[in-house]
Formats: C-alpha cells, sequence, structure tokens
C-alpha cells in the first residue's frame, strides 16, 4: 500500500463553509455575515476568487484594505481561508489594453470580456499578469493566520477548455516538438500519409480549427492532450510562485470530476495538488442524481489516489445554469453533503455563503437565501453544521472498497470523436451503466486510471476502454491474472495511444485476454434493438465476434448475428475476463453484474438493503470503521448494525431506523 498522505488541511474536524465574496456587500452586511458563519459553525471559507479587479482596480494600483479587513474578522470569529490567487477572471483595463489575452474558438470567434474566465490560458502575457497578482497575494497574505490553503485561479477550463489562440497555436507547436522530436515522427503519428496532411515543419501545424470535413483524430487527441496539460501548466506556474514565498502552506485548485466534465484528465493533475478539491452540481432532470454524484465523489476519491478529498462547491438548493433549475426537496442537501462524507469526503463547501442580490448567479441558492435566516435553506445549512461536528471523528479515516471501474479521459475523448461506427455513443453513459447497477447493489467502486488498475481488488469493470497503451493493457490483464474478475465492454483496447487501430481483429488490445476475436463492428440504428437469448435487450452496437479460447455467455437469438456470442467469459490465470460486445438493457447489465459478484465473492456493505439506500463504510487506521447509511426513498428503513448512531448520538445493539430522505452514521468499533 501507497504511504498515506497526511490530510494538510489545518481545519478542526470535517471543514464547512462556501465561497465567499464579501465585495459584494456594503460592511454591515459583511458583520452580519460573520456572526452567522460563527452560528452555522462554518469552519473555512474561499476568498478572493474573483477579486481582481477590485484588488486592483487600476494597472499598479492596488487596494487590499479591504480584503485585509475581511480576513482579519474572519481570523478573530475563528473562520480559516481558502484564499484565491484571484486570477480567475482578468479585470477589464488588462483586456482591454491587451486584447490578445482574449481565447478564441475553433472557428475564430473571440470570447470577450464581461463574463468570467476571458482568458487565453497559453497566453505569456496573461500568464505574467496573473503571477504578478499571485506574487502580490502571497507575499500580503503568506503570513495571515486565517490562511489555511491556496485556492489557485477557479474551475480551470470551466468556460474554455479548448482555447484556438495564437498563443494556444504556438504553444501547441511547443508541445508537440517536445512530444515528437521531429515532423517525420509526428507524421507517423497522426497517419498525414491520408488526405495530403503531411507536414514538413512544426511551424505548419494549427489547432484543429473549423475546417471542412473531419479534422485528422490523431491532432484532435493531442489537442485535448495539450489543452489539458496547459491548464495544468498554467496551475503548476501559479503554484510555484505560492510555494516560493509560502512554502508550508497547501495549494489546491477546484477541479469539475463528473459525468459532464470531458476534457481535463484530472488523473494526471492530481500529483501536482496538496490535496484533491471537487465541485460537484446535481442535474436536476436526472430522477438518479443522487448516483451520478457518488459517481463524481468515487472519482474524486480515485483521483486522489484513495486519500480524503475536499468538496470544494456544491449547492444548498438549485443552480441557475441549468434549463430549469429545481430547488432541492426535503433533506436532498444534507443527504448530498454525507454521500460526499460517506465516500470520502473531508472538507463540505458550498458556492456560496450569501446569494447574490445582483450579477449573473443571483438565482442559485447559497447557504444564507435571499429569504434570510427564516427560511428552510438557512435552517438546512445549521442543521448540516450541526452533523459535520458529529462527524469529525470520521476525518481521516478512508473508504473500503471491492471493485474497481475504469475511468479513462482520452477514451472519453477519443471514443466520441466523427467519423467512427456510430455517433450515438456516450463514453460516460457506458460507465455509469455499469457503475448504477453497482451502486443499486450496495457495492462501493473506486474508480481508477487505466494506469493504475490495482491488482487487489476482486472485481475490475473496463467499460469502453477505446484508446489503451500496451503497459495499461498489461496491468488489466495481469489484474486478471492475479485473481479479478476482470470485465471489458465494447468499443475497448481498439486503438493506440495515437489512434492507430490495433490489426488482425477486435478488441486489439483484448483479444488475447478476452479469449475472443470480433472481425466487424455491427452498429444498431436508433431505437433499433436485437434480443440475446436470456431475453435481454441490447441497443446501439453489436459485432460480430468468434471464441477463441473463451465461452460464450449469452448469444445473439435474432438478428444477422443470431447464435454468435455477445457476451462471453474467459480463464484468465487465478480470474476470468468478461467481454459484453453490446450495449444490454438495465436488467442484462443487473443480471451480468450479479454473475460477476457472484463469481467474485463480493456482497454489498450492508446486507438486505431496500433501492435506493446507500450504504458506505469509511475505515480509520485504528481499525474503527463507519458506517453511512442515506436513505433517499420516502420510506422509513431497519438496518442492521451495532456501535453508536453520531448523528443522533444514540447507542446501535442491533437494529437501526433510518427515517425516509434521511442518513445516520454509525461508529462500529
Ligand atoms: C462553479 C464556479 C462558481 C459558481 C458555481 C455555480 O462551480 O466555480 O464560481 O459559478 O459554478 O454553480
Amino acid at each position: 500500500m501507497t504511504p498515506r498522505r497526511p490530510w494538510p488541511l489545518n481545519v478542526e474536524g470535517i471543514a464547512y463553509g462556501g465561497d465567499y465574496n464579501p465585495e459584494q456587500w456594503p460592511l454591515e452586511v459583511q458583520l452580519e455575515d460573520v456572526r452567522l458563519m460563527k452560528e452555522a459553525g462554518v469552519g473555512l471559507v474561499s476568498v478572493a476568487i474573483f477579486s481582481w479587479a477590485q484588488l486592483e482596480p487600476r494597472e499598479g494600483d492596488f487596494d487590499f484594505a479591504w480584503l485585509d479587513a475581511v480576513l482579519d474578522r474572519l481570523h478573530m470569529a475563528g473562520i480559516g481561508v481558502a484564499l484565491a490567487t484571484a486570477t480567475a477572471s482578468p479585470p477589464p483595463w488588462l483586456t482591454r489594453k491587451h486584447p490578445e489575452i482574449l481565447p478564441r474558438l475553433a472557428d475564430g470567434t473571440v470570447l470577450h470580456q464581461g463574463s468570467r474566465q476571458s482568458y487565453a490560458v497559453a497566453s505569456p502575457v496573461f500568464r505574467n499578469y496573473a503571477l504578478g497578482m499571485t506574487r502580490r497575494m502571497a507575499e500580503r497574505y503568506g503570513d495571515h493566520p486565517a490562511l489555511a490553503v491556496w485556492h489557485v485561479d477557479n474551475e480551470l477550463g470551466c468556460h474554455v477548455p479548448h482555447d484556438y489562440s495564437d498563443a494556444a497555436a504556438k504553444a501547441f507547436r511547443h508541445w508537440l516538438r517536445a512530444r515528437y522530436g521531429t515532423p517525420a515522427a509526428l507524421n507517423a503519428a497522426w497517419g498525414t500519409a491520408f488526405w495530403s496532411q503531411r507536414y514538413d515543419s512544426f511551424d505548419e501545424i494549427l489547432p484543429p480549427l473549423s475546417a471542412p470535413t473531419f479534422v485528422n483524430p490523431t491532432q484532435q487527441l493531442d489537442f485535448a492532450r495539450f489543452s489539458s496539460d496547459e491548464l495544468l501548466t498554467h496551475y503548476r506556474a501559479l503554484r510555484d510562485v505560492l510555494r516560493e514565498v509560502t512554502p508550508d502552506v497547501p495549494t489546491t485548485t477546484n477541479l469539475m470530476m463528473s459525468t459532464a466534465t470531458k476534457w481535463m484528465d484530472y488523473f494526471s493533475w492530481s500529483q501536482d495538488l496538496d490535496l484533491v478539491a471537487n465541485d460537484h452540481y446535481t442535474v436536476a432532470r436526472d430522477p438518479e442524481a443522487h448516483i451520478e454524484l457518488a459517481f463524481s465523489a468515487d472519482l474524486s476519491r480515485g483521483v486522489a489516489g484513495g486519500e480524503p478529498w475536499m468538496l470544494m462547491e456544491h449547492s444548498t438548493s438549485a443552480v441557475n445554469w441549468q434549463p430549469r433549475n429545481r430547488a432541492k426537496g426535503p433533506g436532498e442537501m444534507l443527504r448530498n453533503s454525507l454521500a460526499h462524507v460517506a465516500r470520502g469526503a473531508d472538507a463540505v463547501m458550498f458556492f456560496q455563503w450569501r446569494q447574490s442580490a445582483a450579477g449573473a448567479e443571483k438565482y442559485h441558492s447559497a447557504m444564507l437565501p435571499h429569504a434570510g435566516e427564516d427560511s428552510d435553506v438557512w435552517r438546512g445549512t445549521l442543521e448540516l453544521g450541526r452533523r459535520l461536528r458529529a462527524l469529525a471523528p470520521v476525518r481521516g479515516s478512508r473508504v473500503s472498497a471491492d471493485v474497481a471501474l475504469v475511468f479513462d479521459y482520452p477514451s472519453w475523448w477519443a471514443s466520441e470523436m466523427e467519423g467512427h461506427p456510430t455517433q450515438a455513443l456516450s463514453y460516460p453513459d457506458e460507465a455509469m451503466r455499469w457503475y448504477r447497477a453497482l451502486w443499486q447493489r450496495g457495492i462501493t467502486v473506486d474508480i481508477v486510471s487505466p494506469g493504475a488498475v490495482p491488482t487487489d481488488h476482486r472485481v475490475v469493470i473496463v467499460p469502453t476502454l477505446y484508446t489503451v497503451d500496451d503497459s495499461a493493457a498489461a496491468r488489466i490483464a495481469e489484474a486478471a491474472h492475479e485473481g479479478a474478475s476482470v470485465l471489458v465492454t465494447f468499443f475497448s483496447g481498439i486503438v493506440d495511444e495515437h489512434d492507430h487501430v490495433r490489426l488482425g481483429g477486435y478488441p486489439g488490445a483484448f483479444r488475447e485476454l478476452l479469449g475472443v476475436r470480433t472481425e466487424e463492428f455491427h452498429p444498431l440504428l436508433q431505437d433499433e434493438t436485437l434480443t440475446l437469448d436470456d431475453g435481454t435487450r441490447a441497443s446501439l452496437w453489436s459485432e460480430k465476434t468468434r471464441l477463441e479460447g473463451a465461452q460464450a455467455v449469452r448469444t445473439w437469438a435474432d438478428g444477422p448475428l443470431e447464435g454468435l456470442p455477445a457476451v462471453t467469459r474467459n480463464r484468465a490465470g487465478r480470474g476470468s475476463a468478461w467481454y459484453v460486445g453490446t450495449r444490454p438493457d438495465a436488467d442484462g447489465v443487473a443480471r451480468i453484474v450479479d454473475a460477476l459478484l457472484d463469481e467474485a465473492g463480493v456482497a454489498p456493505v450492508a446486507a438486505g438493503l431496500p433501492l435506493g439506500v446507500e450504504a458506505v463504510r469509511r475505515r480509520a487506521d485504528d481499525g474503527t470503521s463507519y458506517l453511512f447509511l442515506i436513505n433517499h426513498t420516502h420510506q422509513d428503513v431497519d438496518v442492521a448494525a451495532v456501535g453508536h448512531e453520531l448523528i443522533r448520538g444514540q447507542d446501535v445493539s442491533a437494529r437501526l431506523t433510518v427515517p425516509a430522505l434521511e442518513t445516520a452514521v454509525v461508529r462500529e468499533r
């Protein structure tokens, strides 16, 4: 086991708070803020995220007095600060003076000021200004006793994951030179013999700008890699200044790990963060938003290498950026918050502390709503503070899981490109199909990158791992050989890291492990379904597969592939390797998952729970375990448990009732 990284946040218990934007309010409101924060038990707030224009109203003319007073007041009240570099949105004077720092879309559209994040992250001019501001912040506040953690920029890449400005083009060429060394190597990797794309020099290369038709897929894939790297480069540059001036203060930035944020390869960022922080918002129209939340939290823990992490933002109630912004129902915010803690969060924070009266986010909920203290939202804020205090002993414990699910950002990017057998593939949907079935069975899942597949988990699910290099493919095979039941789904192992097809039959990288060989894909049309021999309806995908050592678990019962295998199982060392060459309906997925869990001997965290009751266990180094129970249903539920329930402060001798829509946390020893 890798040595544990100590939790660097110097805040008591589970840190509680939110984004705090005092610059939007007069002094009397700011004074009330601190009083109410204390009342709610807030211990940490994120400050100065969007304060650049307030702190430097004119170039070189700084006004820190207001922020000095805010930090002093917070400190006097015992509240720590996640202090931003204030660089997330350049002030208007800067974009006016240097319009070349504005980002551009693939069609050349310039993204102007007047909103936020109007900067080309690769622009050396912008970088210099951001470094200067960061140094100012570090020098001014590095010794401030309220400072708990540095918050670099904000949601890097949120609005502009891909910038096509001249600065980006130049940095892309630089990145390609470092990756390939010579144009010949790049030509080979990009397959430029196709469509007369041969490059004679790096200077000829552009980002994948709008073009008559499909742009070279390897160029697109490399541009996605470059763009993620460039955002990380920006983070590192600012972080390095902070480390130089304040070597003892941890640094982070808020990531956006969910099934919606595609373009940052967060697994490649994690080593650079002193602690992993995530922002997560539930999607109002998703009746199973709590399952997607669990996925996001498990992914956050995966990116954190299994260590505790920080929930930097979520919402008390509605957001304002979805087409219809549903207010959260009774207990929903508390369930959401505790589900994050159950899955490893040691900090629960919100956007934002006080709901804005003006600006683009005035209809976004907050800890303190427009309605003020006489509101259910505020009462929820108080109640969460109370619960998190009761859960302080949980801090530092780790989540245990028997099942791993492989998630890979480059496969997301590459599998959904144009010119493929189907345009209807959604990479996160494929991952969620398997994750959802596991969630519904009460099985906790570690979400891991292909290069870090553990060999000590009993089940490893590999959904649509389209692009995979030889070493990751070998690691997945090793997990099976070491005893895991490995399940690989369609359109996996198809191409190498350059997006070149692995020849000789699909799924190239996994053919031997799986003991199958596919000679042709047979994607299905919209609304078309076919039947497997157990009655499963399958959609989207089928393929002409032959057994080469594996056994058929399910065959096609109709359609052009009738009688051929659709789901297979191969023996692999001490474990097994399953292949699912289609997209089964939910019942079909459930039956396969049951067979897999049964074969691997994996049991749910708590036996016999009804669907919709979430159970997750965290274990401390001293052997104490904490059983989190989150009841998303409208019925009270009776659970077998022994120990002490922390939220209500009651001993539990055999059974515990978790009321409808409620949560409980049992310290088991
Ligand atoms: C993001 C940002 C915040 C705020 C919220 C609204 O998470 O970081 O500044 O805009 O979204 O949901």
